[in-house]
């Protein structure tokens, strides 16, 4: 009887073993430790994407000879530009919520002077830690005095935008910002946009809240504020007449049309540190297959709550496979396509295609890639509820792995893992 758990065991590596060496010539190394797979191989198919958006075809849910026309209604420009949720790669498996969200599907707000549409985890249940706001403002016009519970990080799309605040301490802060700058309030500070005529349409710019559940319509407006205060507290308060009220406006203006605001000042002086960040005139590190230039807290300050990278992929090339230690990912496609797949831990993973204008995202540690699917350069911003923006990345990790441990998992030859590469790529170059 004691032997017997003995005699099994040999019995286990003696199959396991005929199971390794009947498997594909080539897939074992002579110099490979005693481990042996458990497991059968991946699938030898590429799993490419099947169809880009520009292709002029109907596009139908067939992978190989897996799936079947479609019979029924269907809405080809969206089937178009969502390749991998049509006819998903093999690899995909599991649940992963969704990780896209096109500012096309968002209600928009319109006004006099302007608009916003907005992304939270009411539309994007995924997207727990950060919402984001796409904001339009014509020449002139004004994004209303306000103030809200979380931190506000802008990105400048198009055109120009003079900014200002006046902060707890009664300091001041006025500031203009180009295509490409930021800024950034923390929670609950007083702030005013609006957008300069150097641009004769105005301007646009994008705006992420550190909490999913933000909502811009329920952001502290001044005038929905005083229109909701008894008029003679009004007049107590500012030392005045009832009648000194007369004209403001019943409801909150939100975004309206102005004139240029000259700068203001404070007896109290400018804030120590500036609330804005001329990323647009900060240099790219150039990688190997594209750029990217970071902004976190170690540079731009006050920006304690939310780090940012902006990258680069040339066609062909690949934000590498890595992952986020403790940060979600929410990402703003600006030009260019991208193919995402997103790895949820336990078998799960889910692969989704970007267009400029939409939001993705990618929960705290999971691992993912970033593929420029087009032939025109990707550019996105990688945005973290964080004060650093760090990364792991997949191949430098293996190649600060000893050869024999990497080998035993992954059964690579020996020239593949002679040529890991402990620099990370950041942006990976075509192979
Ligand atoms: C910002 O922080 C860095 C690192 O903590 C520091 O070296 C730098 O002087 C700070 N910049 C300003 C303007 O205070
Ligand atoms: C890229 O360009 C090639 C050659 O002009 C074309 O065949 C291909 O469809 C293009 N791909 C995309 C994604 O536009
Ligand atoms: C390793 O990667 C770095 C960064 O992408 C690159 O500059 C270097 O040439 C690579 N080394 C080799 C041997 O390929």
């Amino acid at each position: 009887m004691p032997g017997l758990p003995f005699k099994k065991a040999v019995v286990a590596t003696i199959c396991l073993a005929t199971f390794a060496y009947s498997a594909p010539a080539g897939t074992l190394v002579a110099s490979a430790p005693s481990s042996t797979p458990t497991a059968p191989y991946a699938s030898e198919n590429p799993n490419g994407m099947l169809w880009t958006e520009q292709e002029d075809i109907t596009p139908e849910p067939i992978r190989g000879t897996l799936g079947a026309t479609i019979l029924g209604p269907q809405n080809v420009p969206m089937d178009l530009q969502n390749a991998d949720l049509l006819a998903p790669p093999s690899t995909d498996s599991g649940t992963v919520g969704n990780a896209k969200w096109p500012f096309s599907l968002s209600h928009n707000r319109l006004q006099t002077g302007g608009w916003a549409r907005q992304q939270n985890v009411q539309v994007m249940p995924l997207a727990t830690e950060m919402a984001g706001v796409n904001m339009r403002l014509e020449a002139g016009a004004l994004r209303e005095l306000h103030w809200h519970k979380t931190a506000e990080w802008a990105y400048v799309l198009k055109g120009s935008m003079n900014i200002a605040t006046i902060d707890f301490n009664g300091e001041s802060f006025y500031d203009t910002v180009n295509p490409g700058d930021l800024w950034y309030f923390p929670p609950g500070v007083p702030h005013v946009l609006q957008a300069t005529a150097d641009l004769a349409e105005g301007a646009e710019f994008l705006l992420v809240f550190d909490d999913g559940d933000f909502s811009e319509d329920s952001t502290f407006s001044l005038t929905d504020w005083l229109s909701h205060v008894p008029k003679d507290v009004l007049a107590r308060n500012f030392q005045t007449t009832v009648d000194a009220f007369d004209h403001i406006p019943g409801k909150e203006l939100y975004i309206f049309p102005s004139t240029p605001l000259p700068k203001a000042s404070s007896p109290q002086g400018n804030v120590a540190l500036p609330y804005t960040f001329k990323a647009s005139q900060m240099p790219v590190t150039p990688l190997s297959g594209g750029t990217v230039k970071i902004v976190d807290s170690t540079i731009f300050n006050v920006s304690t709550t939310i780090a940012m990278a902006e990258v680069t992929v040339e066609p062909g090339a690949m934000r590498e496979l890595h992952w986020h230690p403790t940060q979600d990912e929410w990402s703003y496609f600006l030009e260019g396509t991208g193919r995402v797949t997103l790895f949820a831990a336990n078998a799960n993973a889910r692969t989704f295609n970007f267009q400029p204008g939409d939001v993705g995202y990618i929960p705290a540690s999971y691992g993912h890639y970033v593929e420029n699917t087009g032939n025109a350069t990707l550019r996105f911003l990688e945005i973290f509820k964080s004060d650093r923006f760090q990364d792991v990345s997949l191949q430098q990790w293996l190649a600060l792995t000893p050869p024999e441990l990497v080998k035993a998992h992954l059964q690579l030859d020996d020239d593949t893992i002679a040529h890991l590469n402990a620099t990370k790529a950041v942006v990976q170059g075509p192979a």
